[in-house]
């Protein structure tokens, strides 16, 4: 399969700009884009993709293996600048090293090479085992919403949403408290190329860095993990290695950064985007402060009304045509989740948020082989944490006019969410 498209395809580019207001709301652009025709180019998403908003044509994406997971190399070679700054025999070595790492991660591998890895992961994440974390993460949810005093606000992003998703997966992963604060650094950068719809070579250097960091640290805990294997996830991966279902190094290494990567940036943003919208949606509050037990459906909606991931990518592996354009091998396809998320024709009033809805799927989690395994993991800390911040202050309010949003279009979240609770109950 070539790498990247060679053809311009001449389609007129669809109105809406990615600038600050798109990274603020992007659903009036969704809007506009999906009014626009089904399959639109944008020369400035990428250096050039196909953008996909509807809720059939995103899901098809994601199961239709004429498209291919396997994207990229040209995700890296394609940005501006790129030869200039990774210029010299080491720097390009740097570069090769951090795109065979990231490419070997499983969301980036097709057919048996996924399905291969995925198995040798899927007891940890099998909804047996995730329940039997429920405790766990209780604890760390009331250690850290202990430490707060409501009554003079905190920022409940920097409080709980980004650390407590770290702490899980640190936990999932065997990896000591202690590291937390480095590995949150890394994956951050990680998350700033991974969700950038024009990555820049700059952003790119800060993620081939971490992600070399990240890598080193996994592999000074190998050894230690192979003598003593526990339950973490990282014995559990070592085991497949021994089994030969995992490639030893490169191929372990990588999906124990993008595990400790996935684990968090994603969660962070569901507890973050999922609290800001019931602060906004006061009568939402009231019905869950009365029976939390509407929890589950709750989250259901908070995942379709603001996805924490906006959008993935597929590669064409083959020639095809979808609503009369051809889209051609090596043509980079941008599936819009919180577009088909959006969808009229199959959510009735989609901008409206409700936490009654039943009707009608989200593709939060993706869908088709690449479908979340984290899902369940992520679902049960936003019931814990949300339903914790409920009960000890149903006056939660926010306490700054607008929120600020982090600014990465993929990975859709709140840099910051100040909070205050008049009262604070028990
Ligand atoms: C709200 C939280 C989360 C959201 C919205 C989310 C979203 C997604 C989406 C959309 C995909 C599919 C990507 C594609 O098809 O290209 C995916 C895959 C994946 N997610 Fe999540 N995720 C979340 C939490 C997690 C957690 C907690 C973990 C791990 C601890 C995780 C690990 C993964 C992995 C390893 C894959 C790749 C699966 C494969 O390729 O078979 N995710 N996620």
């Amino acid at each position: 399969m070539r790498d990247f498209a060679t053809t311009a395809p001449d389609a007129a580019p669809a109105a809406p700009s990615f600038d600050a207001a798109f990274l603020h709301d992007p659903y009036p652009a969704y809007s506009q884009l999906r009014a626009a025709g089904p399959v639109l180019w944008r020369d400035d998403v990428f250096q050039g993709a196909w953008l996909l908003t509807r809720h059939e044509d995103v899901e098809l994406a994601l199961r239709d293996p004429r498209l291919s997971s396997q994207r990229t190399g040209g995700w890296v070679k394609r940005i501006p600048g790129v030869d200039a700054s990774f210029a010299g025999r080491r720097a390009q070595a740097g570069l090769d090293a951090f795109q065979r790492l990231f490419g070997s991660a499983m969301v980036f591998l097709d057919g048996a090479d996924h399905q291969r890895v995925r198995k040798a992961m899927a007891a940890g994440f099998h909804p047996t085992f995730v329940k039997t974390l429920r405790v766990e993460v209780e604890r760390l949810t009331d250690e850290l919403l202990d430490g707060l005093d409501a009554g003079a606000g905190f920022d409940f992003i920097a409080a709980v949403a980004r650390p407590l998703p770290s702490r899980v997966i640190g936990l999932m992963l065997g990896i000591p408290r202690a590291d937390e604060a480095r590995f949150m650094a890394w994956s951050d950068d990680l998350a700033a190329f991974i969700g950038a719809l024009q990555p820049t070579a700059e952003q790119l250097r800060a993620a081939q860095r971490s992600l070399l960091q990240m890598v080193r640290y996994f592999d000074a805990l190998l050894p230690a993990r192979r003598r003593e294997p526990g339950t973490d996830l990282v014995s559990r991966l070592l085991l497949a290695e021994a089994a030969g279902d995992i490639k030893a190094d490169g191929e372990l290494l990588a999906q124990c950064a993008m595990l400790l990567f996935a684990g968090h940036e994603t969660t962070r943003n569901l507890l973050g985007n999922g609290l800001y919208t019931l602060l906004t949606h006061p009568d939402a509050w009231a019905r869950l402060c009365a029976d939390a037990e509407g929890m589950p459906l709750a989250v259901r909606e908070l995942l379709r009304y603001d996805s924490p991931v906006q959008y993935t990518g597929r590669r064409v592996a083959t020639d095809f045509t979808l609503h009369g354009t051809t889209l051609a091998r090596g043509d980079l396809v941008i599936a819009l989740i919180g577009a088909a998320n959006r969808d009229p024709d199959r959510f009735t009033d989609p901008d409206t948020f409700d936490i009654g809805r039943r009707a009608g799927s989200h593709l939060s989690f993706g869908s088709g082989p690449h479908v979340c395994i984290g899902a369940g993991l992520s679902l049960l800390e936003a019931d814990v944490v949300l339903r914790a911040v409920l009960r000890r202050w149903p006056g939660l309010m926010l306490a700054a006019a607008a929120p600020r949003w982090n600014g990465i279009a993929g990975l859709r979240g709140l840099a910051a969410l100040p909070v205050a609770a008049a009262v604070s109950v028990s």
